[in-house]
C-alpha cells in the first residue's frame, strides 16, 4: 500500500460544514476518505477528458428497440469496438423500450467515439456514461 501524506487545506467553514454532511450523508468513515473519492473521480474524469490512459466505464443506454435497425446497429456498433467492451447486459424494459448496460476499458478517446457512435444510432432514447480508474 501506498505511503500516506498529510497536507493542510484552507477552506471556507461553511463548505467544509457542508462537505462534512455530505460525507456522513453518504456513510463514508471519515473525512480523508471523501477527499480520496474525489480526487480519484476527478482524476478518473480527466483520463476520460484527455483519452491516453486507461479508464473503466459503463455506458447505459435506453432505446426503442421498434425503430428499425435499431437493434442491427447497435449489435453492429459494438462488435465494432469489441476491443473495447468487456460485456453487456441487456434489459426487456417493456413493450417498447430496452436498455443496456455495456462495460468498458480502453482509453478515453477510443471510448469517446464509441459513445458518439452510439449516440447517432436512430431510436436511442439516453445515454449515460460514468468513468472510474484502478487507482
Ligand atoms: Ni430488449
Amino acid at each position: 500500500m501506498d505511503s500516506l501524506t498529510r497536507f493542510g487545506v484552507a477552506i471556507p467553514s461553511s463548505l467544509l460544514k457542508e462537505f462534512d454532511g455530505m460525507t456522513q450523508r453518504r456513510g463514508l468513515s471519515n473525512r480523508s476518505e471523501a477527499i480520496r473519492q474525489l480526487i480519484r473521480e476527478s482524476l478518473a474524469r480527466e483520463m476520460w477528458a484527455t483519452g491516453t490512459e486507461t479508464i473503466f466505464g459503463t455506458v447505459t443506454i435506453m432505446y426503442d428497440h421498434h425503430t428499425k435497425d435499431a437493434t442491427e446497429a447497435l449489435t453492429s456498433l459494438q462488435h465494432d469496438y469489441g476491443d473495447v467492451i468487456v460485456c453487456t447486459t441487456h434489459v426487456h424494459v417493456d413493450h417498447m423500450h430496452c436498455l443496456e448496460c455495456i462495460v468498458v476499458k480502453g482509453e478515453g478517446d477510443v471510448i469517446r467515439k464509441f459513445l458518439d457512435d452510439l449516440r447517432a444510432v436512430r431510436g436511442i432514447k439516453s445515454s449515460d456514461l460514468s468513468v472510474s480508474a484502478a487507482m
